[in-house]
């Protein structure tokens, strides 16, 4: 039998590391190669590639994957004012067909045979990886450990891994499950298993408490051409930088910090949190430019996309024509999205404090009630009579049926 070659969607944390050598022990001696994407997650990247190679991966691959993310994936998310069930901004969710499409480019390049990835088998992600993975290269088998091994606790893979010198970092457990990347960190497990149980503070990464959040509030301006954020306080940056920094303001002023008990793919409703802080405000801002912007049917037809489009992103079905065919929509409605947002961030909220574009729909003589006014008020009775004239009729003929 000709030995097998395995890309691996490798992190360096404990099930990944676990996976390594187990595959090698089930597909006598396969060559493992592992893959890290970079989506611009802070912890867990240093030393990564002696990591995999002393737990016994034959070639370590770290793939720069931010630009790419930023201007394919999240801006096209926020364009579509994705949110899934309202709330989420879909940080993990975005980040998988990515990293599926980098670990299938690696596996191609090296001959890979097998595609092998660390979900478990009642999240969404391996529903994310597995349908990118059959989309770009169905002659590879995918192979899910951590759906057919015996290991049942977090000692017993731990005790694996010491039994068999692989180097994990257990000493700092953190009894919560976290992904990390720029658009948002995803925190689940331990005490937040309770629905009713608040978030403890050291579930929180990155934000602070509104309580500890300072007394003088931070004033932001966010401009935005055709729908995609390009500067911030007047200084042009790009993609990358700009969600970095909102980040930070946001975090130190408590703000993107959200809860909910939300909807999987297969069925069960799970309690996550999520600190999601550049996402939170730069949703927002694009938002109150469009109010500002589109015309009164696109924005208001544009609410059902946004929410077919964050099913879309969430269900793992990003690599589809259903989802070419909303960008075609949303490009085409971000054309007058132009402009810009001054957003106050104060102790956890945020809120509007101005906003103008040049293709701003207000027109303030016809809105004014002052002297300026240009509107034709008598024009309003005759459009009222035909406006009015159907449910007029109707009850009239019906008034005595209740
Ligand atoms: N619930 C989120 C999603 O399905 C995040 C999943 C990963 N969460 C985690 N804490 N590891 O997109």
């Amino acid at each position: 039998m000709s030995k097998e070659k395995i890309a691996i969607a490798y992190s360096g944390g404990l099930d990944t590391s676990v996976m390594i050598k187990w595959l090698k022990d089930k597909y006598e001696g396969a060559d493992i190669v592992a893959v890290t994407g970079n989506l611009g997650q802070t912890k867990e990247i240093e030393n990564l590639e002696s990591k995999a190679i002393k737990t016994g991966a034959s070639s370590f691959h770290f793939v720069d994957l931010r630009k790419q993310f930023v201007e394919e994936y999240i801006w096209r998310a926020l364009k579509a004012g994705a949110l899934y069930e309202d709330v989420y901004p879909l940080a993990t969710a975005l980040g998988r067909p990515l990293l599926a499409k980098a670990l299938v480019d690696v596996a191609v390049e090296e001959g890979c045979t097998m595609l092998a990835h660390g979900c478990t088998g009642k999240g969404n992600d391996q529903v994310r990886f597995e349908v990118t993975f059959a989309s770009l290269a169905p002659h590879l088998k995918v192979l899910a450990p951590l759906r057919e091994w015996e290991f049942t606790s977090r000692e017993a893979e731990i005790a694996y891994a010491l039994e068999h010198n692989i180097p994990v970092s257990a000493t700092k457990k953190s009894p919560y499950s976290i992904d990390e990347n720029i658009w948002g960190i995803s925190i689940e497990c331990g005490v937040l298993e309770d629905p009713m149980v608040p978030p403890p503070d050291d579930a929180f990464q990155i934000t602070v408490s509104p309580e500890k959040a300072p007394d003088q509030p931070t004033v932001v301006d966010i401009e935005f051409i055709e729908g995609v954020p390009v500067s911030l306080d007047g200084k042009e940056m790009t993609g990358l930088d700009l969600i970095v920094r909102l980040n930070e303001l946001g975090a130190k002023n408590g703000v993107g910090r959200l809860d909910m008990v939300e909807n999987r793919v297969v069925g069960i409703k799970s309690r996550e949190i999520y600190e999601a802080p550049a996402a939170t405000i730069l949703h927002f801002a694009h938002r109150e430019l469009e109010r500002l912007t589109l015309e009164k049917s696109v924005f208001q037809y544009k609410k059902n996309i946004s929410q077919d489009y964050a099913n879309i992103i969430y269900n793992g079905t990003w690599f589809s024509p259903m989802r070419s065919a909303l960008d075609a929509f949303v490009n085409e409605t971000q054309k007058p999205v132009t402009g810009l947002v001054r957003i106050k961030l104060y102790k956890g909220s945020m809120s509007l404090l101005g906003r103008n574009s040049p293709n701003s729909l207000y027109n303030e003589e016809l809105a004014t009630y002052t002297e300026a006014d240009t509107f034709n008020h008598k024009a309003a009775a005759g459009f009222i009579h035909i406006y009015g004239l159907g449910v007029k009729t109707f009850n009239q003929v019906n008034k005595n049926n209740g």
